[in-house]
């Protein structure tokens, strides 16, 4: 299959992967409104052509708590990785360190901490989830120090999973759950051979390390569903801030007091998102989101916003829309398990292409100089 975008990786994973891990990835919650607006109106922000302003030299660069990136891209937690290419987080991971920007391990990865850090030299970020069993939030934080992670990112979209009703129809949950998958893998054995057999142990890497025994991923929607915390508030950031020396990023905002809140509190960053349309499907997309939220809190701490972004021009769009930085989820996600490594090395080329066509034409010559007065006015 011939890749010359990145959206080609979409119908590359869809070929290689079973329908399961496909769909699981690829879809949102409920009837996937959200999902779909989060693409859509990330499209409809038009943009100004500008000519004739010597854009020979192009900065792409730049600086976030203290790290140096090539681009202005991170790539988000992901659950389940190394279930979409071998060891996917550590392919992942490398692939983000070859390109100068940073990877964020998400809590419910295949590979533990101690198997991913060691691989690269750059420090990853990571992502906690809250847990009912705070042990082992506490376990992994000081695991994650250990492992020289600086950056934490700590998601507060999810008390609970959103209803994925894809995940019954597909085998990811529902009756007859493992039998379909087997049968499916049956049917996919590139997959079945590269990730299936030599991709093993298949189990949450992090949460197997603290028990001392293997954790079952038979059931992992439920899983997700008996054990992440919904009686978090703002309080469990107090003892997480108490604990954690590093930067803070709290990850899931959608609204500008919740955005005013994270300021308060004293975050280093947010992440606008609404988890790519995977929790309450109806809520707003990110883009319709954050100028609201930069105009409330843009300078206090770095605005990073995630949800819909497919293309280095989309990278652009969210810039000029107010934020600082962007993260990608299903993009990579898309390439990873189409390619490995390679694939999200080619896909980051392709952003950074894209960034650069769409700086040019639009007259900006570092990151700085994309804002508000790059969008095309309402008519
Ligand atoms: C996610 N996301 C996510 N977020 C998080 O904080 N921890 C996690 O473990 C996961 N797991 C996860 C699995 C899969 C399959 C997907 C697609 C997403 C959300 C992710 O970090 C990010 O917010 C969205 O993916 C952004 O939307 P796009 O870029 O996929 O549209
Ligand atoms: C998801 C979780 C794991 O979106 O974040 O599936």
């Amino acid at each position: 299959m011939i890749i010359s975008s990145p959206s080609d990786y979409r119908d590359a994973a869809k070929k290689i992967l079973p329908p399961f891990l496909f769909h699981y990835i690829d879809g949102g919650s409920y009837a996937e409104h959200t999902l779909r607006r989060n693409v859509d109106d990330l499209a409809d922000i038009g943009l100004k052509q500008r000519v004739l302003n010597d854009m020979s030299e192009l900065d792409l660069s730049t600086d976030i708590f203290g790290e140096k990136m090539r681009l202005p891209i991170s790539l988000a937690p992901v659950g389940l990785t190394g279930m979409y290419a071998r060891r996917g987080e550590v392919q992942a991971a490398r692939a983000a360190e070859k390109k100068g920007i940073s990877f964020t391990m998400s809590t419910v990865s295949v590979c533990p901490i101690e198997e991913v850090a060691p691989a690269i030299q750059r420090p990853m970020w990571f992502q906690l989830y809250v847990l009912k069993d705070r042990g082992f939030m506490k376990n992994v934080l000081e695991r994650a120090k250990a492992a020289g992670v600086k950056t934490l990112v700590f998601t507060v979209d999810m008390p609970i999973p959103g209803a994925r009703y894809r995940d019954m129809h597909s085998g990811m949950s529902g009756s007859f759950a493992s039998m379909r998958r087997i049968y499916q893998a049956m049917r996919h054995p590139k997959w079945a051979f590269d990730v299936g057999v030599f991709g093993k142990p298949h189990d949450l890497g992090n949460v197997s390390a603290y028990r001392g025994e293997a954790t079952n991923l038979e059931d992992y929607i439920g899983w997700l569903g008996s054990n992440f915390d919904p009686s978090i508030s703002w309080k469990d950031l107090e003892w997480i801030r108490d604990f954690w020396d590093g930067p803070i990023v709290i990850k899931g905002i959608l609204d500008v007091d919740d955005a005013k809140d994270a300021a308060k509190f004293g975050a280093d960053g947010i992440v606008v998102s609404n988890h790519g349309g995977r929790q309450l499907d109806g809520v707003m997309s990110s883009a319709k989101a954050l100028p609201a939220i930069a105009d409330a809190v843009k300078g206090d701490m770095k605005i990073i916003v995630d949800s819909g972004i497919r293309s280095g021009l989309d990278v652009v769009r969210m810039l000029a829309l107010g934020a600082d930085h962007t993260m990608l989820g299903r993009s990579f996600i898309y390439a990873l398990a189409a390619k490995g490594q390679a694939g999200v090395e080619n896909l980051l080329d392709l952003y950074d292409k894209e960034m650069r066509v769409a700086m040019t034409l639009t007259g900006a010559n570092s990151l700085a100089d994309i804002n508000q007065e790059l969008l095309m006015q309402s008519f």
